[in-house]
């Protein structure tokens, strides 16, 4: 293996996963639009930007990949992307997609990944990580204590991002899952739990009140703008948040345990690890 370029590479899953592979010896590129200067592994690697692609990949025979985020249509940076991967000798490419598919055109570009020379697609679900500060979610609860849904009573498998970053170091390291020909696993935590669950769990093991407001999907796309999400990937993040209510992502898999040989995190290790973040005081 000559290295891994991890795009997204500061993001909640990158920065673990560029953790991991150092550990591990590998050599690593770690890519984001602002590539920190003290870090000799640091790369510019913008999809807005085609010219850092070629020298990002320059060298690297396996790509982590993490799509634009917040776009309703990432096809045309992505296809152009792989296609000079290949072109460079790139024999691995992880993508990290989700259990419920985003953006319209997610499944074609999943298809496009499996397509590729040792293509391997992750589909993760919910991220515990959402419930801290900044994302929304999290920093709502950390303002107001409120949790707003349109998930209603629906489940979701929340999975910790250290447990999809474990999964894709596990394959990105070794040749296992190209050689049986796995390329698609749906990510998920032992346990799935709905919105009231969880905010039961971290009243119960913070002290901090959070209580689920049930609200539709428009007005939690109406809080997603607020919040700064671009109008139309607002849209989609509520659709799904939606689509949670009748179960779509009520699904579990071994896929964690199977690939690293542990078993992922549970929501309530998660909170006791993090619960400094819930107990700072309402701003
Ligand atoms: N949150 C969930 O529950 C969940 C569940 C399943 C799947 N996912 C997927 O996981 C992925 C990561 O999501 P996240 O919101 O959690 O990410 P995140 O931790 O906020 O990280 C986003 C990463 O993307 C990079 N990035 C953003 N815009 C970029 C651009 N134009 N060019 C290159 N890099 C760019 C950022 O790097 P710089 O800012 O340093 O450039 C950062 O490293 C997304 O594709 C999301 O759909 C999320």
């Amino acid at each position: 293996m000559t290295g891994v370029l991890v795009t997204g590479g500061t993001g909640k899953i990158g920065r673990e996963l560029v953790k991991l592979l150092r550990a591990n010896g590998v050599p690593v590129r770690v890519g984001s639009r602002t590539p920190a200067a003290g870090d000799p592994d640091a790369v510019r690697f913008d999809w807005d930007d085609l010219a850092t692609h070629p020298a990002a990949l320059a060298g690297q025979d396996r790509v982590f990949l993490v799509p634009p985020t917040q776009s309703a249509d990432p096809l045309p940076a992505v296809v152009p992307f792989l296609g000079r991967a290949q072109s460079l000798g790139v024999r691995q490419v992880v993508l990290l997609g989700s259990a419920i598919p985003l953006a319209p055109t997610a499944q074609e570009l999943a298809a496009h990944v499996r397509a590729q020379p040792g293509g391997v697609v992750l589909r993760a679900s919910g991220f515990m990580q959402n419930f801290l500060s900044p994302h929304p979610l999290g920093e709502r609860i950390r303002r107001t204590g409120q949790i707003r849904t349109a998930a209603g009573d629906g489940r979701v498998a929340w999975i910790d991002a250290r447990d999809i970053a474990a999964t894709a170091a596990a394959i990105l390291m070794s040749d296992l899952a190209v050689a049986r020909d796995e390329r698609d696993h749906l990510l998920t935590g032992p346990e799935a739990l709905s919105y009231p669950q969880a905010a039961a769990i971290i009243t119960t093991r913070t002290g901090r009140q959070v209580r689920v407001v049930h609200v539709s999907a428009d007005e939690q796309a109406a809080d997603l703008r607020a919040a700064g999400i671009p109008p139309a990937f607002a849209t989609i993040l509520a659709t799904a948040d939606a689509g949670v209510r009748p179960g779509q992502e009520d699904r579990l898999s071994t896929a964690v345990l199977d690939l690293t040989g542990r078993p992922p995190r549970t929501f309530a290790q998660f909170v006791r690890e993090h619960a400094a973040r819930w107990t700072t005081p309402t701003v």
